[in-house]
C-alpha cells in the first residue's frame, strides 16, 4: 500500500499550491490530483452542495487506489467536516494542521484568519484554535475577491488593484494587531507578497498548504505508509472541465512548467 499514490482534491486548481508543498516535503511520493474545475467555486455554495461535491471528489480518488486523501480545499475542510469519516484510508483537511502551527507561532495571542465566505461563516478555524487554546483571540475576515483576482492573473504585489483589495480586506486585522495570519484558502499563498507588504514583516503568515503537507508526512509515517523508494514521485492530474488551459493556470499555482498529462473525468458518476 505504501507504493500507492497520495490523493489530493480541491474545488479547482488552487489545491496545486498544496501539491507544490507536498512535492517539497515528500519528493518520492506519487500524487493523484483531482480539481473540480467544472463546479468551482465551492466557497460561495451551501453546506449541502459542498458536502455532496466533496463526497464525489473523495470517491473518485478512492476508486483510483490512493493510500491517503488530502482535502486541500479550505472550504471543504471547514464546511464538510464529517466527510473524512467515509474514508477507509488516512484523511486530513487543512484546518487542524494550520491551526496547530498558528497557535505555536503567535506571541501576542491574536490570530487572524482569512478565507472564502463559506469558510469564515463556518467558524471552523475559530473553533479549532480555541479548542487548542481558549485564551487566543481569533479575528476572521472573508475575502471573496481574492479567488477571482488570482484566477484572472492579478497577482503582482505592486499591482494597484491587488494592493487596494488587500488593504480593504485586511485593514481591520492590521488595526487589531494580529501577529499571526492564517491563509485559509488555496489561492491566498499566491498573494503572499502583497499580504506581507500590507501586514508588515512582524506578522507571521501561515500557509495551509505547507502545514498540511508537513502534517500529511507525519500521518503517513505513523501509519507505516511512507513510500521508501528512491525514485522521484510522479503526478497525475484529473479535472472535471476541459483540460486545455490547465498548463498555464497550473503554472501560477505550482510555480513550475507542467508538461504532465491532464485527463478530464465526469465527476457526476462518482
Ligand atoms: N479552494 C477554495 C478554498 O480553498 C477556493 C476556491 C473556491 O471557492 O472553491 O477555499
Amino acid at each position: 500500500m505504501a507504493n500507492q499514490p497520495i490523493g489530493v482534491f480541491d474545488s479547482g486548481l488552487g489545491g496545486l499550491t498544496a501539491v507544490k508543498e507536498l512535492l517539497n516535503v515528500l519528493p518520492n511520493e506519487d500524487i493523484t490530483y483531482f480539481g473540480d474545475t467544472s463546479r468551482v467555486p465551492y466557497g460561495t455554495r451551501s453546506k449541502e452542495t459542498i458536502v455532496k461535491y466533496a463526497m464525489q471528489d473523495i470517491n473518485f480518488l478512492l476508486k483510483n487506489n490512493v493510500k491517503m486523501v488530502i482535502a486541500a480545499c479550505g472550504t471543504v475542510s471547514s464546511v464538510a467536516v464529517d466527510v473524512g469519516k467515509i474514508v477507509n484510508v488516512p484523511f486530513t483537511g487543512v484546518v487542524k494542521p494550520t491551526c496547530l502551527s498558528a497557535v505555536k507561532a503567535t506571541k501576542n495571542g491574536k490570530i487572524g484568519v482569512i478565507g472564502t465566505s463559506a469558510t469564515i461563516r463556518s467558524k471552523s478555524y475559530h473553533r479549532e484554535i480555541q479548542r487548542i487554546d481558549e485564551k487566543i483571540e481569533v479575528i476572521e475576515q472573508d475575502c471573496p475577491l481574492f479567488v477571482p483576482l488570482v484566477e484572472s492573473g492579478f497577482i503582482e504585489r505592486n499591482d494597484e488593484i491587488v494592493k487596494l483589495t488587500v488593504s480593504r480586506y485586511l485593514k481591520e486585522l492590521k488595526d487589531r494587531q494580529v501577529d499571526t495570519l492564517i491563509l485559509g484558502c488555496t489561492h491566498y499563498p499566491i498573494l503572499k507578497e502583497a499580504i506581507k507588504d500590507f501586514m508588515g514583516t512582524n506578522v507571521t503568515l501561515v500557509d495551509s498548504g505547507r502545514e498540511t503537507a508537513l502534517f500529511a508526512a507525519d500521518l503517513l509515517a505513523n501509519n507505516g505508509l511512507l513510500n521508501e523508494s528512491k525514485e522521484a514521485g510522479t503526478c497525475k492530474f484529473f479535472v472535471s472541465d476541459r483540460p486545455d488551459g490547465f498548463a498555464s493556470v497550473a503554472d501560477i499555482f505550482l510555480n513550475d512548467k507542467i508538461s504532465h498529462n491532464v485527463e478530464q473525468i465526469d465527476i457526476e458518476k462518482y
